[in-house]
């Protein structure tokens, strides 16, 4: 484990970690809103009011991004400067960089709340936005590489803690996933085509698509799990010779599964069979780094009963192995079959958004957050306890209304009469529908009102007097 005897706190580069720690927040409830009224609007269309820009179209992938790029990565960005820092035992490396990569970031966020309700896009799921703010991105996150791995360089201690590796390659492979992907050319200031066409553009899409899950969605917040798990409960991760195999197998792994979202199209039908095999496979190093997080708490499950953070964190881990079990079954072809095109995957998504990747951050941040503004807690605990119930709960109303749907939606539309005829119209797996939706917006009123509880929590923390919140006595 780490040992932080070297500089203290008041040494680090706090500024920016605060910065990034309070717009998750911020964004996560904006995203997670976002998130229920087109839950909302799927259930009651008028929702949209007649007004473009409050399409189902539009919002849709306004609160793609906003979770993805706005509520997660500004998790990633406020955890990984935290760590990077604790870790090295050293400050950030330019600072002022450091803090062009937190204004730089939120313009770029301005500019997609502002663009995609305008219909301005360039119609690549999760690389929706156009030329002039991927350019901005690439610039930031280059940034950001410099500023991370320079801190990385001027360390004090001999080695680099695990969880750096894993921040150090999301970095790198998302600046790479995104510089390829974006290549456009541009016809006007808001309109530019892909350099790719056909099977190829698919092809790159998805190889993006799919490693921005895998190493955004993934990789990032295993750093965030390999510094926090063990900080929370006090113990040293279980093994740490697992945690590099872990390292070395995903990333080997994750960068050719991506033809998995492609089943049964125009790509050639080997690249299919491969995606599907590398997701076959990507199961053992996924499971491999669940159970070394929750082995971690070897010793101090006792701990579980007392602290809420720790156990955002544990769910967060049995989420994350649910959704890579869930994952390489549905990149089966036979079974992708009948999950694709419906709830089924919205279901596993959100087993992996909101179970893992939100818990993840939300327990994170919890611990985080007390520590950079020099308190040795949260202002309350039973709120964290309560935001973890009604995390919980509507992470299983969201997934378990979701999963019922899909299954449903693609037996219904795959029934066939005897005479060969479909036993079902589009309409009537429509209409069956309806009650799982209302389910899963439910999930997401109890998501974000825990969300609301936490906003109210990290306010009264951050305005307590010095030394009013001092750490509580272990049970
Ligand atoms: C209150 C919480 C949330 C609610 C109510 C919610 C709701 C929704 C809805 C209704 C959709 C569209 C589903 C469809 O087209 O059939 C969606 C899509 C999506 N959401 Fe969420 N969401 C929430 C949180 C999140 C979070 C935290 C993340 C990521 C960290 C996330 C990532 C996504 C993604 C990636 C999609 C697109 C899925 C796909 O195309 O297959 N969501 N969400
Ligand atoms: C071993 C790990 C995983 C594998 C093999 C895997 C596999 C799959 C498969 C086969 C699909 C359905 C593709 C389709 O029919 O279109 C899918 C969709 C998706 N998965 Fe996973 N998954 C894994 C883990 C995760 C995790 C941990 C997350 C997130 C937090 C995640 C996020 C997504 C998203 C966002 C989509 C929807 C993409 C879209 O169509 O827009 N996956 N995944």
């Amino acid at each position: 484990m780490m040992n932080h005897s070297q500089p203290q706190g008041a040494d680090y580069n706090y500024t920016v970690v605060r910065q990034f720690a309070l717009t998750t927040v911020l964004w996560g409830i904006v995203g997670m809103s976002i998130g229920v009224l087109i839950a909302a609007q799927l259930i009651w269309p008028q929702l949209n009011f007649d007004t473009p820009w409050l399409t189902y179209s539009r919002l849709r992938p306004l609160h793609t991004n906003a979770v993805i790029f706005a509520f997660g990565t500004s998790a990633l960005f406020a955890t990984s400067y935290y760590i990077v820092q604790r870790t090295c035992q050293t400050r950030l490396f330019a600072p002022k960089l450091a803090a062009f990569t937190f204004w730089g970031w939120q313009a770029i966020i301005l500019s997609a709340v502002i663009t995609l309700p305008l219909g301005l896009t360039s119609t690549k799921e999760y690389a929706e936005l156009e030329w002039p703010i991927d350019i901005a991105i690439a610039v930031v996150w280059v940034t950001y590489a410099i500023v991370f791995f320079g801190t990385i360089v001027k360390r004090t201690t001999s080695h680099i803690y695990v969880a750096n590796w894993f921040f150090g390659a999301f970095i790198i492979t998302v600046a790479v996933l995104h510089i390829v992907n974006s290549m456009a050319i541009p016809v006007s200031m808001f309109k530019s085509y892909s350099l790719y066409s056909g099977a190829v553009d698919a092809m790159v899409q998805w190889w993006y698509g799919h490693n921005a899950v895998g190493f955004l969605l993934t990789a990032g917040f295993l750093g965030m799990m390999y510094y926090f798990v063990p900080k929370q409960a006090g113990r040293p991760v279980y093994s740490y010779r697992l945690s590099i195999v872990h390292f070395w197998a995903l990333i080997a792994l994750y960068i050719w599964a991506g033809p998995h979202h492609l089943h049964y199209t125009a790509l050639p039908d080997w690249t299919q069979s491969l995606g599907m095999v590398m997701s076959l496979i990507l199961f053992a190093p996924s499971w491999g780094g669940m159970i070394n997080g929750i082995m971690t708490l070897s010793g101090a499950w006792h701990k579980l009963r007392t602290d809420p953070i720790l156990r955002f964190l544990v769910v967060s881990l049995s989420f994350y192995g649910m959704s890579t079990f869930e994952g390489p079954m549905m990149a089966i072809k036979t079974v992708n079959a009948l999950s694709h095109y419906t709830d089924w995957t919205i279901g596993h998504v959100h087993s992996g958004a909101l179970g893992w990747v939100a818990m993840v951050s939300i327990g994170s941040l919890y611990h985080l957050i007390p520590s950079v503004y020099g308190h040795g807690r949260m202002y309350s605990t039973q709120l964290i306890n309560v935001h973890f119930w009604l995390a919980t709960i509507g992470t299983v109303l969201y997934i378990v209304s979701m999963w019922i749907s899909g299954v449903m939606q693609g037996l219904m539309w795959r029934a066939v009469n005897s005479d060969g005829t479909l036993t079902y119209s589009f309409v009537e797996g429509l209409e069956a529908s309806y009650p799982f939706y209302f389910v899963r917006f439910l999930g997401g009123v109890f998501f974000v009102t825990g969300m609301l509880l936490m906003a109210y929590n990290v306010f009264k923390t951050v305005k307590a007097p010095k030394e009013s919140l001092p750490a509580l006595a272990e049970a």
